[in-house]
C-alpha cells in the first residue's frame, strides 16, 4: 500500500447567504497544515473560460436552457483543466458549488427539466476515470429568511441573489431533495448557528470521513 494520501474532491453547497466561504478557507488552511496540497476553486468559474461564462451568468438575462448549458459548459472546462489534473496529482480539491447547485438553482429554482440536467451531468462529468462526483459535499442549510437578512448587509446582489425569497425556498427544497437522493455523499450542516458552531460541524463531518485527523 502506498503512503500517498488519497485525493479528495469536496464541494460546498447552500443558498446564497448560507455562509460557506469562511469554512472553505478554514478547511483549506487545516488541510495544508496537515501537509496536504489543496486546490481551492469555485463554480461557475475556476478557468479563464469558465470565469468569463460566470460573468455572463451572473449579469445577463437568459432562458433556463441557455443558463443550464452555460453552467455545464463552464463545469466541463473546469473539470478538464483544474479539477481532474489536481486530483490526478493527489491533491484535495475544495470547490465552492458544483452540480448540486445546478439541480437546486436551474432545476428547482428556475423549474428546468431535471431529467435533462441528469443527462448533462452524466455527459459533462464523464472522463477516462469514469463518472466524476464529489467524494463529500457539505450542504450549508439555512432558512431563506436568515440568508436574506445576511445578504442584505453585504454587497450589491447579482442576478441570482436579487431573486425573491420564494425562489430561494425552491432552491433550498432542491438541496434537500438532492441530499435525500445521495445521503452517503451529502452531509447537512446546520448553518443557522454562529461561525464557530458551524465550523465544529464541518470539522466533525471531515473527521468522520477521515479528511481531518
Ligand atoms: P456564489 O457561490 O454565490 O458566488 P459568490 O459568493 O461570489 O456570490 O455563486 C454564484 C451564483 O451562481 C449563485 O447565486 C448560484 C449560482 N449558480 C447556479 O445558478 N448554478 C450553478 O450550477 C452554480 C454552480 C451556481
Amino acid at each position: 500500500m502506498s503512503d500517498r494520501p488519497q485525493p479528495l474532491f469536496i464541494t460546498f453547497e447552500g443558498i446564497d447567504g448560507a455562509g460557506k466561504s469562511t469554512h472553505i478557507a478554514t478547511l483549506a488552511e487545516r488541510l495544508r497544515h496537515q501537509g496536504r496540497a489543496v486546490t481551492v476553486t469555485r463554480e461557475p468559474g475556476g478557468t479563464a473560460l469558465a470565469e468569463a461564462l460566470r460573468e455572463s451568468l451572473l449579469r445577463t438575462s437568459m432562458d433556463a436552457l441557455t443558463e443550464a448549458l452555460l453552467v455545464f459548459a463552464a463545469r466541463r472546462d473546469h473539470l478538464r483543466h483544474v479539477i481532474e489534473p489536481a486530483l490526478a496529482a493527489g491533491q484535495v480539491v475544495l470547490c465552492d458549488r458544483f452540480t448540486d447547485a445546478t439541480f437546486a438553482y436551474q432545476g428547482y429554482g428556475r423549474g428546468f427539466d431535471l431529467d435533462v440536467l441528469r443527462t448533462l451531468e452524466r455527459w459533462v462529468q464523464s472522463g477516462p476515470a469514469g463518472w466524476r462526483q464529489p467524494d463529500l459535499t457539505l450542504w450549508f442549510d439555512v432558512p431563506p429568511e436568515v440568508a436574506a437578512a445576511r445578504l442584505a448587509q453585504a454587497r450589491a446582489p447579482d442576478r441570482f441573489e436579487a431573486q425573491p425569497q420564494a425562489f430561494f425556498e425552491r432552491v433550498a427544497a432542491g438541496y434537500a431533495a438532492r441530499a435525500a437522493e445521495a445521503p452517503q455523499r451529502i452531509v447537512r450542516i446546520d448553518a443557522r448557528a454562529e461561525v464557530s458552531a458551524v465550523w465544529q460541524q464541518v470539522e466533525a463531518a471531515c473527521r468522520a470521513r477521515g479528511v481531518l485527523p
